[in-house]
């Protein structure tokens, strides 16, 4: 079993961070393997909007980290996308990356993501006390699993986690992300194989 997880923060060891390895935890002991990408340490140019992908081959033009991301993905059990919320919503890199999909959009020819098996997790972390703002990221990233027929079996949204400082005050968010990752793991295995 494989899960992938894509981190939106541009920061490797920021808040999201420290909350997604709390979620990862318990996968690990669980014997699943655990990628992650943060998406502030990977080159993803921006969606050109050429189109090039809409025919032809269906490929994009360009070449950087996008394939080897998505070659992750196309072959995981799980998917977690998680990423602070930056003016109520993904960050700019996870956006990026959303376009950068294009090529795997149900609303295309490919039928690449179709064929899997595979399920998302969001995963939402605010300096806001309030959770409506996080269910637009949930929304966003639940949007994005959809064109390419994932479905989001769950969430997890921390809120009033601004700095590091907030995090370490809160030692209940790492608890419950701990819980939530252990929670993950049956809906995981309640799944075929990736074919
Ligand atoms: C550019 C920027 C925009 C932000 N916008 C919001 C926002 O709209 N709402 C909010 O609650 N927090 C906002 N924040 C705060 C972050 O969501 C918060 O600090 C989060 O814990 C950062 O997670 P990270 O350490 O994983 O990057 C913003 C932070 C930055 C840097």
């Amino acid at each position: 079993m494989k899960a992938v997880c894509i981190l939106g923060s541009p920061k490797p060891k920021g808040n999201t961070a420290a909350i997604l390895d709390e979620i990862e935890r318990p996968l690990k002991e669980h014997g699943i393997d655990v990628i992650r990408y943060c998406f502030g340490e990977c080159k993803i140019n921006y969606c050109l909007g050429c189109k090039s992908c809409f025919g032809g081959d269906g490929q994009c033009i360009q070449n950087d980290d996008v394939q080897k991301i998505m070659n992750d993905l196309l072959n995981s059990n799980l998917i977690i996308a998680a990423s602070p919320s930056y003016w109520g919503d993904v960050t700019g890199q996870m956006k990026v990356f959303i376009d950068r999909c294009t090529p795997y959009c149900n609303v295309r020819h490919t039928d690449s993501f179709s064929k899997l098996k595979t399920k998302g997790v969001a995963v939402a972390v605010r300096a806001g006390k309030n959770k409506k703002e996080n269910e637009n990221l949930v929304d966003t990233i639940e949007h994005f699993l959809g064109h390419l027929n994932i479905p989001l079996i769950s969430n997890f949204t921390v809120e009033g986690v601004d700095t590091a400082e907030d995090l370490k005050n809160k030692p209940e968010i790492l608890r419950m992300a701990y819980e939530f990752g252990k929670s993950i793991i049956p809906l995981m295995e309640g799944q075929n194989e990736v074919l």
